[in-house]
């Protein structure tokens, strides 16, 4: 099997997000992972469902919506008629867990659940069966950029683990401090799914790293 590479447009010109989505989908990538913050449960401010309707009819690729933001439940049908095709939310954001995944799954969207480094995996005991996604965060949500924590490999290898033997379909997606040196341990720990903003907007062979990542 291989990874999937999901570029995050957080480090994209924001100017001109219609052709960055292009530039990514003609070098490889599988999926656009779409940063969404509101300054309340981090500090930043990005893009929201509005962008991702206006960006929806420029490429086919699929679409995550990865959600830092308080109460998310009040965007899940926005971004449903965005056309996301997976909506990822914050455990940590979360009052009703199971309650929100199902409401993400009864707008026929996809549901993820994203993990902050200091939010133990076993925390999803009991929604498993629920997710289509794991977010394993390997940096503190807010900013691109920042160094991988290397301290979460364990807990991609332990999700790995529990969706392997719980027989699960669910995609396991490493996102913070992912490039050429740090991926090929998250692949080899479980990651189905990676996402790179820097290393991928913000470096000079950033485009060519897209193939490279697919093929480890
Ligand atoms: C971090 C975001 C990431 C970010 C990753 O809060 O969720 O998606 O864009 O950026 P890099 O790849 O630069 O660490
Ligand atoms: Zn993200």
């Amino acid at each position: 099997m291989t990874v999937k590479v999901a570029p995050s447009l957080l480090s994209a010109d924001f100017g001109n997000l219609r052709e960055e989505v292009k530039r990514v989908e003609e070098h490889g990538a599988d999926w656009i992972h779409f940063d969404v913050m509101d300054g309340s449960f981090v500090p930043a401010i990005t893009v929201g469902p509005v962008v991702a309707a206006w960006l929806r009819p420029h490429t086919n690729l699929f679409m995550d919506a990865h959600l830092m933001i308080s109460e998310p439940e009040n965007q899940v049908e926005l971004f449903a008629k965005a056309g996301i095709d997976l909506i990822t939310v914050q455990t940590e954001a979360a009052v009703h867990l199971d309650r929100l995944l199902r409401k993400i799954k009864s707008t026929n969207v996809m549901a993820g659940v994203a993990l902050n480094p200091a939010t133990p995996a076993t925390a999803l005991e009991y929604v498993w069966p629920l997710l289509d996604l794991v977010l394993v965060m390997s940096v503190n949500p807010g900013v691109g950029g920042q160094a991988f924590i290397p301290e979460m490999l364990p807990k991609i290898s332990y999700c790995a683990e529990q969706i392997k033997s719980r027989k699960l379909k669910t995609e396991l997606q490493v996102d913070g401090g992912v490039n050429r040196e740090t991926a090929p341990a998250i692949v080899k720990a479980g990651a189905t799914v990676l996402v790179a903003g820097s290393a991928i907007f913000a470096a000079p062979d950033g485009m060519a790293l897209i193939n490279e990542l697919k093929r480890l």
